[in-house]
């Protein structure tokens, strides 16, 4: 028997020399110590032998099994560390490989021309507010001063969303109408309101059926024309530096009176006349005026008791004008060559 025992080890040590797979060492154990493997046989006869005679070949068979199981045990941790090995040489990466390049983007440049304009803003007590791009004709027109069939309304034809009720908006003037209402002559107002705005326009280099307007809006006591034109000249010369003069031209609007249009001296020819500013050396900015008495009205606020001025102005116009670009519609033709130029002509800044 224990030479039988002896046989069985040597068999084994001899064939796991060859065993390279976990799927061949499975086999092999099964061969052993399975069910019907080869140590498993040797306790078969049991019931043909003496008790001494079973007591040793159990002694064997255990110390066999034991002996084969820790053989088995070392050749599976071996066969998975070459394995392991293998997957970690194969998967070796090389640092000195060129990276690949992922194209950096660049901000928007419609979106820094609106938070600059923001940020001046802001920095003189204005919030920043937001309107829903689907309109109500009222808010749109009607509380506005512009009553249906009025002739004002022919320049801001827009899309219609339901009837003749529900519209895109045509300016975000229908945002001063909110906020007034909000307060309902409660309190002083002072507002910004950047956003998409919406006409019935065919696109050309200066004209786009969606673009951006940035309204503003204050109402307190005592206010007059001069607050609009100081207002007016301190941004002006934020934005546009602190050589800029500003000018009003008399104007008109149905939801201000009196109304004009903010003109700064041309930046680029300082009034002497160039292309930029037509040979006039001026360059309109925005619309704006003194809130007119029926829309105060209109929106919770006596007239006796306040007053303000707003004005609206054009993103792109604005945007257009800072960096050079002759055509509104590079804003929204998604062509990211010109995005790559704004970006570096700001980096000259
Ligand atoms: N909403 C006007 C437009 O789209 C622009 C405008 C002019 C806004 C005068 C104002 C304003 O608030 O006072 O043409």
């Amino acid at each position: 028997m224990k030479e039988l025992a002896e046989k069985i080890k040597s068999d084994l040590l001899e064939e796991i020399k060859s065993i390279s797979s976990e799927q061949e060492l499975v086999e092999l154990k099964a061969k052993y110590i399975g069910k019907s493997g080869r140590v498993t046989e040797l306790t078969k006869n049991m019931r043909d032998y003496s008790v001494e005679e079973r007591k040793e070949v159990g002694m064997i068979s255990n110390t066999l099994k034991t002996e084969v199981t820790e053989i088995i045990d070392a050749k599976t941790r071996e066969i998975k560390d070459a394995i392991l090995n293998e997957k970690l040489n194969s998967e070796v990466i090389d640092i000195s490989l060129p990276s690949t390049k992922i194209p950096c983007g660049a901000p928007n440049i419609l979106e820094k021309v609106i938070e600059e304009v923001e940020e001046v803003f802001m920095s003189m007590g204005y919030d920043v507010v937001d309107g829903p791009e689907v309109e109500e004709d009222r808010y749109n027109f009607e509380l506005l001063n512009i009553p249906k069939g009025h002739a004002a309304r022919d320049a801001q034809d827009t899309f219609y969303i339901k009837g003749d009720e529900i519209l895109l908006r045509s300016q975000t003037s229908p945002v001063q109408v909110r906020t007034m209402l909000k307060y309902q002559g409660s309190e002083p107002v002072r507002m910004i309101c950047p956003g998409k705005t919406y006409r019935r326009d065919d696109d050309d280099a200066t004209h786009s059926h969606q673009f951006m307007q940035i309204e503003g809006l204050l109402v307190d006591k005592n206010i007059s024309l001069c607050d609009l034109k100081g207002t007016f000249d301190t941004i002006a010369k934020k934005l546009f530096g602190p050589d800029c003069v500003t000018r009003f031209r008399p104007s008109y609007y149905q939801f201000t009176e009196p109304s004009v249009e903010t003109d700064i001296s041309c930046f680029a020819c300082h009034g002497k006349g160039c292309s930029l500013c037509k040979n006039t050396g001026w360059i309109t900015i925005s619309g704006a005026g003194m809130v007119h008495p029926n829309v105060l009205r209109n929106c919770g606020y006596d007239p006796d008791e306040w007053s303000g001025f707003a004005f609206g102005f054009g993103a792109e116009r604005c945007a257009m004008l800072k960096y050079g670009i002759n055509d509104i519609r590079t804003f929204y033709n998604t062509d990211l060559r010109e995005i790559a130029n704004f970006d570096r002509r700001d980096g000259e800044e």
